[in-house]
């Protein structure tokens, strides 16, 4: 049956409420709730014996890979090289045996991603396929086939898709370290817990649709806008650069809050707003001198965090937008919430085509 828009203006702002019904469902299917266990469908190698894993994917679907890089490395202590898949097929990447490669696609097709599994498979990499299309051509070639159940999704900018594969990796990630004898049980039902808190905290994340909706009017006349993230956050800076890029044709830049100095400082004045994506933690107080960096100048900081991070930082914004206090694995799953919003609701502001936007195409099959 055809996919309806409900009640909501556009498929994109329908995805987005979706978000957490559709990650309980993808957690459902990879985690035991009697137990608190992780558990993988069927395959046959051993993942103990992985000895790095390289992930390729493209878009949105690349940015769920940057974070997936930092759970990897700090749970199953396992080397991750990571590309678009556009780089990787054509630079000659070193793939030595014990390797995983792992592809993230919505669509299951997009061309440059299916052409770098190919090479993968013809130099003898075991194959990780995440994937929202379980009939598509990436989902037939895996050798370890871990589908994201979000549903299908229309709008052209990814949303909820995101949302599961973060969901996905996140399980991957930690059973890969259990199987490897690095994360006791004790801690993975730590982290199972910690996983299954994450439908709710999107829901507390969405309830800040109404003033994320008034503070685009803010951001709508901007030419330019910065991102700015650390850590796990900054390849979801990247994904709010991308998602506003994408529907409202602003520009927009995402880095890691250390690199500003670097150069992309170099633009910063009144006009151009610096979205900080900072929950309260160990990174805290550095991304606040950034956000120094940025006053300093003149900059708008818009910052994103929870009610410590505010108390601490929130004065002087130019707004400010109150996540609930999540556990760090979970927050890129939660900060996604309102760059998506935002992105959406400032596309709605600029009257732009939200499901449909110019030059783009919902599955990308020709290289
Ligand atoms: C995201 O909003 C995009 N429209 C785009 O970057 C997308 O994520 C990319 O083309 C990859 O698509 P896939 O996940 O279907 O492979």
């Amino acid at each position: 049956a055809a996919v309806e828009k409900g009640n909501y203006r556009h498929f994109m702002q329908k995805e987005i409420f979706e978000q957490p019904t559709v990650v309980a469902q993808t957690l459902g299917s990879y985690l035991h709730r009697a137990d608190n266990s992780i558990a993988l469908p069927q395959f046959d190698f051993d993942l103990s014996q992985i000895r790095r894993v390289t992930i390729v994917a493209c878009g949105t679907s690349f940015y769920a890979g940057m974070v997936a890089k930092y759970w990897f490395e700090q749970f199953a202590r396992v080397p991750v090289d990571i590309d678009v898949a556009s780089e990787f097929r054509y630079r000659d990447p070193v793939l030595e045996e014990g390797g995983l490669a792992l592809f993230i696609s919505q669509s299951g097709e997009t061309a440059d991603t299916l052409a770098a599994l190919r090479h993968c498979k013809e130099n003898g990499q075991t194959i990780g396929v995440i994937v929202n299309v379980p009939t598509s051509s990436m989902a037939r070639e895996a050798d370890l086939l871990l589908p994201t159940h979000a549903g299908p999704e229309i709008g052209v900018a990814s949303t909820k898709a995101f949302a599961c594969q973060l969901a996905v990796l996140a399980a991957l990630a930690a059973h890969m370290a259990v199987k490897k004898g690095l994360m006791s049980r004790d801690e993975e039902q730590e982290v199972v817990r910690h996983l299954l808190e994450a439908p709710a905290c999107l829901n507390a994340a969405l309830d800040h649709d109404d003033d994320i909706a008034s503070m685009a009017h803010l951001i709508a006349p901007a030419r330019d806008v910065l991102y700015l993230g650390r850590g796990p956050d900054y390849p979801m800076a990247l994904e709010g650069a991308l998602k506003l890029k994408e529907i409202s044709y602003i520009h927009a830049e995402g880095y890691a809050s250390g690199e500003m100095k670097h150069g992309p400082i170099a633009l910063i004045d009144d006009k151009v707003p610096v979205i900080v994506l900072a929950p309260s933690g160990p990174l805290f107080e550095k991304t606040v001198s950034n956000m120094e960096e940025v006053r300093a100048r003149g900059g708008q900081v818009v910052l994103i965090s929870d009610a410590d991070g505010l108390e601490q930082a929130g004065e002087g914004c130019l707004a400010t937008i109150e996540m609930p206090k999540v556990h760090p694995l979970i927050a890129p799953l939660v900060y996604a919430v309102p760059v998506q919003l935002l992105a959406y609701h400032v596309a709605c502001v600029k009257g732009t085509d939200v499901d449909q936007p110019r030059n783009l195409a919902k599955s990308v099959t020709v290289e």
